[in-house]
């Protein structure tokens, strides 16, 4: 294995049921928070932490991702032409922000099938995977948090957070010891009952992985829900080799569903450089007169 990391696959095939009928035509990942779609936050995540080599899991009705990172030559000529620089400047920045290859999973048949699917385009390197309808607003890039810790011992890592007892079925949830001032996992359970769960810590939709995950992808038979899924074989592969998790320091939006999505643009909204202020006075406003 070579110990380089550069690479990142950003699963966005889903359906995004939770979403509809927003995402019946539409991807989920270009939801927009303010005034960025979801998929950029990624993308842009990933590239502060020096993984700029991009696989692009994507699904029927994703053109728009694919169109999203692309030069738009009409559009920028356009927005030149009309003196609009600073405009001109954000979208231009963002269709050569970075190399994105693009790979089809052509039945949504689980998380872990669509990580296989970058299989061929990753091969024997260390890998990052970020689910970009979690959105984490960080002082240090979350998959830089995660980074560290890969750097450090060459395993996989991944990212997690505490979460309430009777909040735990909605996550992949870990058990985990301590060792060495790191936590290191020892089993993991898809979406479990609290009585069912091993611990509070579920996992947040970031990723480092070996690429010994591949081979464990290929021999995972479907499972909650019928599909394929990465907690499963993420499972098999901590009894193998070592994986960590890491505690992220960050605000956490689940932004595949309508609530989360709403909290991430109050948040945002709030703190937006240009009319944080005033959004914020139209909040305070709005609750006081509700
Ligand atoms: P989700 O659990 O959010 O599933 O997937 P979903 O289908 O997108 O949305 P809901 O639950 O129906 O509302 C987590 C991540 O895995 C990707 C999704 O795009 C999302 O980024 N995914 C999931 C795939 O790429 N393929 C799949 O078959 C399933």
């Amino acid at each position: 294995m070579k110990h380089q990391l550069r690479k990142i696959v950003f699963p966005t095939a889903g359906l995004g049921t939770r979403f509809l009928p927003a995402t019946k035509a539409s991807p989920k990942e270009m939801l927009t928070i303010v005034d960025k779609p979801l998929i950029q936050y990624g993308v842009e995540e990933a590239l502060a932490a020096g993984m700029d080599e991009i696989i692009m899991v994507t699904g029927r009705g994703k053109r728009a991702i694919e169109d999203h990172f692309d030069i738009s030559a009409e559009l920028e000529a356009n927005l030149k032409a009309a003196g609009k620089e600073a405009l001109y400047q954000e979208v231009s920045r963002v269709a050569r922000m970075a190399e994105v290859i693009y790979v089809r999973q052509k039945q949504a048949l689980g998380l872990g099938h669509a990580v296989s699917c970058a299989a061929h385009w990753v091969g024997d390197e260390p890998f990052g995977v970020v689910l970009a309808d979690e959105l984490i607003i960080a002082e240090k890039p979350v998959m830089q948090q995660l980074r560290e810790v890969f750097e450090k011992t060459g395993r996989s890592v991944i990212g997690l957070m505490r979460v309430p007892m009777e909040m735990v079925s909605r996550y992949g949830v870990v058990a985990a010891v301590e060792e060495n001032d790191l936590l290191r996992l020892t089993d993991m359970v898809e979406k479990p009952q609290p009585a069912d769960a091993p611990s509070d810590l579920a996992i947040i939709g970031r990723y480092i992985f070996t690429p010994r995950l591949f081979e464990l992808l290929e021999e995972t038979k479907p499972g909650k829900g019928g599909e394929i899924q990465l907690t499963d074989a993420v499972a098999r592969l901590a009894k193998e080799e070592p994986v960590y998790g890491v505690l992220i320091e960050g605000n956490r939006f689940d932004a595949g569903n309508p609530m989360g999505f709403l909290m991430a643009n109050a948040e945002l909204g709030a703190r937006h450089p240009q009319f944080g202020g005033e959004f914020s006075n139209f909040l305070r406003n709005l609750l006081q007169n509700n």
